[in-house]
């Protein structure tokens, strides 16, 4: 149902999910919002003229002194000082756009409201079409923009940022940084006057990326103080900023980073911006939920339970050879695995990460007879075949780079630096797509793959198209898209991965294909606690691999038991990634018990609400996955460093209902615990308490070293007479 929108005095008020979205649309401007979070309830118009009334500031006597609200795109031309919204030009003129004239459409669309405003600035023959939408499923916000060039003049852009503003309340600031095998790595600052801004800028966000911007009141955690975040859904070069104006403005921005050149309309064209989207909370956890009800709203969401799987990477390396294949296939399905991941090695020439990136046709020396018997003999085994691809890349030293060195961005200077001693292959040339298309979907029908590793592991950097030199990155970005949702529609039920050296592009973009990340290269539990938690401030458990691998990590060199690393896979989509061929007996059985443990529970690990205890001290964690009806739930509690007092004190269990009563014991998948363990009375037994109790009271911590963890099954009862 679509409506036409008032006379513009009356605010519009979008309401979905739990969100309210108030935008201002009065006077031809653009959209400016006045209020972004918590449902408000139903406003008449009265209280919503009032509402607008209210959020407007005394005005100096400057035009110049910007008043708030801001609109969506902020214009300099408009007094805006701050970061500019649309920046572009005609050949030097046309350079201060000034959009007015708007008029605006509500659509109750049956995904969640939006407002489509149009403007124009008829001075410079340009359009802008906003799209403003709350999401039902979620109470997600997202945003874009198309901006339109009628004239026959070329008009180039060189960024365009849309702009989500946040309350003065929001006067801290936590992003992301990282970095390979370390991704995710929290920081945290007040909010200052001037601009945070994170940028990526090699063709992928990046392991160092921050995914999420986020502002929130002070000392915000995951279970308390409003927060707003903002993500921009696009795999390439990105800017994020939170700004702070002298003039009050608080605002998350996000856009595309564009080269020289990358966008210029001819008459008629028009440049899209990605979907900024932004998710608030009462606390991080409700911040997240909101991502993970969006992605598991959509058609496309992976239903069926996620296949236990055995990756073959840190178990043999590139050192395949059918029978150990075989072997391996054959002790992970004892243990319970149910895909099997052939990793890098398989094809022709690939004996080392120095060569052969290109060349998608199955080595003969290696498999004489092709994939084929190892791909019977896991089926046999009942498992699913996926294979790792790195699609965009290349080698030099490949017959793909000696046949087509055209088809390496070049941009100017020859293919330029490597990394780990490779290039990229453009795919904005159209016979470079359509030979990997061949190629890959080749290999797919034949072998009938299920399930496609796709990997990323160089930055783009001066990634010019051949012949002219021209920036690629943003059509590459597209055609990477584009490969994905083609080779998926001729595979009907083929599964991809997003692996870029780990997790280099995990993104709302990527993740509209892929139906998992491989959030980092690291598998040492202790790392991927803390990885996993911050991911999963975008991505749901069922979306993130999460491996058991080595007893000796393979990035760290920290040993840890197996029920540690076991503990701390259980959670997302699991995976082993360790040579079980060299496993003792008595290991391998228990890593089947933990398996069957998690087939157990992954309809609850996989659809639930992620909570995470806020901890005074900085040694302990507590997480854990709620089922949607509160009916049951478990947790994890960790110890990651030594804490400074013992015992530990109480740990108190979120999420759950506070009136219902639930039976609280420590489980052990894999070990008991020792015999003559100092154990608080509560975990020789168990304990049945109201979900208030629980919350409030809480439970004595276990007794832990560093780096180990109990379960803790939860279970609703009915209340005791
Ligand atoms: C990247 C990935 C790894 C593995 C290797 C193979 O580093 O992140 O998981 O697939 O490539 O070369």
């Amino acid at each position: 149902m679509k409506e036409n929108v008032n006379d513009g005095s009356t605010p519009i008020h979008l309401r979905a999910g739990g969100t309210s979205l108030v935008i201002a649309v009065d006077g031809g401007r653009l959209p400016r919002i006045l209020h972004w979070g918590p449902d408000l309830g139903a406003l008449g118009d009265d209280a919503l003229a009032d509402l607008h009334r209210a959020a407007l500031p005394a005005v100096g006597d400057s035009a110049v002194t910007y008043p708030q609200p801001v609109p969506v795109l902020p214009q300099l031309a408009e007094g805006w000082l701050g970061r500019p919204g649309l920046v572009g030009d005609a050949d030097g003129r046309r350079w201060a756009p000034k959009f007015r004239d708007a008029t605006h459409e509500v659509d109750h669309a049956d995904d969640g409201p939006v407002l489509r405003s149009t403007a124009l600035d008829p001075e410079y023959g340009l359009a802008a079409d906003f799209e403003i939408q709350v999401l039902a499923a979620s109470g997600l916000v997202r945003q874009r923009v198309a901006v339109r060039n009628d004239t026959a003049a070329p008009y180039r852009i060189d960024s365009l940022e849309l702009a989500l503003p946040v309350p003065s309340d929001a006067s801290e600031i936590l992003d992301l940084t990282g970095r390979w095998a370390l991704e995710r790595v929290p920081q945290r600052r007040p909010f200052h006057v001037g601009e945070w801004v994170r940028a990526s800028r090699g063709g992928k966000p990046g392991l160092e990326h921050t995914m999420l911007l986020v502002a929130g009141e002070a000392g915000f955690g995951f279970r308390h103080g409003l927060v707003w975040a903002t993500h921009l859904a696009w795999s390439g070069n990105q800017v994020l900023a939170a700004e702070r104006t002298p003039a009050g403005t608080r605002h998350l921005t996000a856009g595309e980073v564009l080269l020289p050149g990358e966008v210029v309309l001819g008459q008629g064209e028009s440049y899209r911006s990605p979907w900024q989207y932004g998710s608030w909370g009462a606390g991080l956890d409700d911040l997240a939920s909101r991502f993970h009800r969006h992605l598991r709203s959509r058609p496309q969401h992976p239903r069926s339970p996620r296949p236990v799987v055995l990756n073959t990477w840190e178990a043999v390396y590139f050192h395949h050879d059918l029978d150990t294949l075989t072997a391996l296939a054959e002790r992970g399905a004892e243990a319970g695995a149910e895909r099997f991941v052939l990793d890098d090695g398989w094809f022709q020439g690939r004996r080392d990460d120095t060569s052969s990136l290109g060349d998608w046709t199955v080595d003969p020396a290696i498999w004489p007879g092709g994939l084929e018997p190892l791909v019977a003999r896991v089926r046999e085994l009942g498992m699913d075949f996926g294979l790792w691809f790195e699609p965009e890349m290349v080698n030099l030293d490949s017959d793909l780079a000696r046949e087509h060195p055209e088809w390496i961005f070049d941009g100017g200077h020859g293919p330029g630096l490597a990394s780990r001693h490779q290039h990229v292959l453009d795919l904005g040339h159209p016979d470079a797509y359509t030979h990997l298309f061949d190629r890959i979907s080749g290999l797919v029908g034949s072998l009938g793959i299920d399930y496609i590793k796709w990997d990323h592991n160089r930055y783009l950097l001066d990634a010019g198209h051949t012949p002219d030199g021209r920036p690629g990155v943003r059509r590459q970005v597209e055609q990477a898209y584009r490969l994905m949702a083609e080779l998926k529609a001729a595979h009907p039920g083929l599964e991809i991965e997003s692996c870029a050296s780990g997790g280099g592009r995990v993104d709302l973009g990527v993740l509209e294909f892929a139906d998992r990340v491989w959030p980092s290269d690291c598998n040492d539990p202790h790392e991927r606690l803390e990885i996993q938690r911050w991911t999963g401030l975008l991505v749901p458990p069922e979306m993130q691999g999460t491996h058991i691998g080595a007893e000796e990590s393979h990035t760290t060199h920290r040993t840890h038991p197996l029920d540690y690393r076991a503990e701390k896979a259980l959670w997302g989509h699991l995976g082993i990634e360790v040579n079980l061929l060299t496993a003792d007996d008595e290991t391998h059985a228990a890593l089947a018990r933990w398996i069957a443990f998690h087939k157990e529970h992954r309809a609850l690990l996989h659809s639930g609400d992620v909570v995470h205890a806020d901890l005074a001290d900085a040694a302990f964690r507590l997480e854990g996955v709620v089922a949607r009806d509160r009916g049951e739930a478990l947790y994890a509690f960790s110890v990651v460093e030594r804490p400074s007092t013992w015992p530990p004190g109480r740990i108190r269990l979120p999420g759950l209902d506070d009136e219902r009563h639930y039976t609280v014991e420590a489980v052990h998948p894999g070990s008991a615990p020792a015999a003559g363990a100092v154990l608080p009375p509560w975990q020789r037994d168990g304990v049945t308490l109201p979900g208030r109790a629980l919350r409030l009271v809480g439970i004595e911590a276990p007794s832990l070293d560093v780096d180990r963890s109990v379960l803790l099954r939860v279970v609703s009862v009915p209340a005791a007479s």
